[in-house]
This record gives structure tokens, sequence and C-alpha cells, in this order.
């Protein structure tokens, strides 16, 4: 397969991803839908980045909008979603208002200023109605010291030789990932991508600076509590105060 520049790390994360089950995913996706009773939810996911949720989403949700900042992961997407915008999740141009807006692993990381997830936040509270939720997964510190050794790796696809360098700094709390990506013409391409491993309780400071407030905070997958030692925590975020 020919592969047009800009998707080079697009098909190389696809391909990594392989083993993640976002058949089980979504099927978690769907259960938090239910559980806060959405009968006909309105959605929006940012950071959708290629749309591997949205491959089994969209077939039950085919008016679901997909977002990310990235237009060749955008490009990547295999579902028939006519709905896709290239957008920042700092700031969202919709004008309509969701009632059920997500995101998936790990793509909040990625707002590497504690100033950055309060405007994604802002950013929400402005679209979310007010029987909506927003909900999304984090990382935490115990997941990044896992898996910093295992995500050095290396391996082929698609005519190309691709290595990742995964390296986790406890003192800043930035997960580094770098891309180095030999095509078939020998050229090398390299692309580093950073997350930031918030400690846990920031967000719930994050979010009290809006008026939304945390609903309820899971260890990721599951329905039990989260708390500082899970290694990804699930949030569910709502309009006004906690009763
Ligand atoms: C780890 S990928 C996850 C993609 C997708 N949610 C999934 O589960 O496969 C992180 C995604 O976040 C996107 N992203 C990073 N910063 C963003 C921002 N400020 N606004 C919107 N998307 C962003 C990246 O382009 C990338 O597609």
């Amino acid at each position: 397969m020919q592969v047009k520049p800009y998707n080079y790390v697009s098909v190389i994360y696809s391909h990594l991803m392989r083993d993640i089950s976002f058949k089980e995913w979504t099927k978690y996706i769907c259960e938090l839908i239910d559980s806060n009773n959405l009968d006909n939810p309105k959605i929006l996911e940012l950071a959708s980045g290629t749309g591997l949720v949205s491959e089994y989403l969209h077939p039950i949700f085919p008016e679901m909008v997909l977002s990310d900042i990235s237009l060749s992961m955008l490009k990547q997407i295999e579902c028939q979603n006519k709905n896709v915008v290239c957008c920042d999740m700092r700031d969202l141009p919709f004008k309509e208002k969701y009632n059920f807006i997500f995101s998936t692993f790990d793509s909040v990381n990625y707002l590497l200023r504690k100033k950055d997830i309060i405007k994604m936040f802002k950013e929400v509270e402005q679209i979310l109605s007010d029987d909506g939720i927003f909900t999304f997964d984090v990382s935490l510190y115990k997941n990044s010291l896992r898996h910093s050794k295992v995500l050095n790796r290396k391996g082929t696809t698609k005519g190309m030789k691709y290595f990742q360098y995964s390296s986790f700094n406890k003192k800043n709390r930035i997960h580094t990932n770098k891309f180095k990506i030999i095509l078939e013409n020998g050229i090398i391409v390299t692309e580093i991508h950073k997350q930031k491993i918030y400690p846990f309780e920031f967000f719930f400071d994050a979010v009290s600076k809006t008026s939304l407030y945390v609903s309820n905070c899971y260890r990721a997958f599951t329905f039990k509590d989260a708390n500082p030692d899970v290694d990804r925590a699930q949030f569910v975020i709502k309009k006004g105060k906690k009763c």
C-alpha cells in the first residue's frame, strides 16, 4: 500500500492499537451512556484520533460527531461517518449542545499545561446540555511507571519500519513517546508525543473552576471508585452542583 506523506504516524498508530479491544472499550462507553439514562444521546467525541471507538459506536449512533486536532489522524477514519471536525479541544467551534461528550485513551493527557485542561472544561461547559455528561479517561502515575518499559518496541507495517522509544520523567511528570519511522525509500521520519501525567486530585480542582462537577470518578472500565493509585481513571462530569 502506498502511504501518503501526512499519514505515517497515524498509520503506525492504527497498527500499534491492533491489540487493544476497542470493541470492549466501546461497550464501556455504552454502559456509561446507559447508566446516565441518556436515551437518545447526541454524541460528540473529542480527540477521536483514527476513529477506533467510532467503528463500533457509529453503527449504533450514526449522528455522532468525531473531532480531533490532527487532520492526518482523522483521514484514517474507516467508518462511513461524515460528521468529522478538525479542531482543538481547547477551542471548540460547535454551536449546538451535546448531552454525551467523551474522549478515550489518554487523549486529555496530551494537554500539557494545567491551564489547557481548565480551558477544555470551560469549552465543554459551553456545549454540554443541562442533562448531559462529559466523560474521559486519564492515564495516571502508576500507568506511566508500568508502561515506560513495555512501550519500547519496534516493528514493520505497510513497508515502513518503526521504532517507539518511551520514557517517563518522574520530576516533571512528562511521558514521552518518540516514533522513528524508516520509509521504504530510506527516508527517516520522527515524531515526538508528550503527555502530562497529572496528579489524580488535580482534575477535581480544575473542574471546580467551572460550573461543572465530578459526578463520579471510576477505576477505568469499571464502576468502582478510583483513587490516586489506579493506573487509569474515568471521570464523569456534569453541570451544576453535586447533590
Ligand atoms: C492517544 S490518541 C487517542 C485517539 C483516540 N481517542 C483513540 O482512542 O484511539 C490521542 C489523540 O489526541 C489528539 N489530540 C492531542 N491534542 C489534542 C487537542 N488539543 N485537541 C484535540 N485533539 C487532540 C491527537 O491528535 C490524537 O489523535
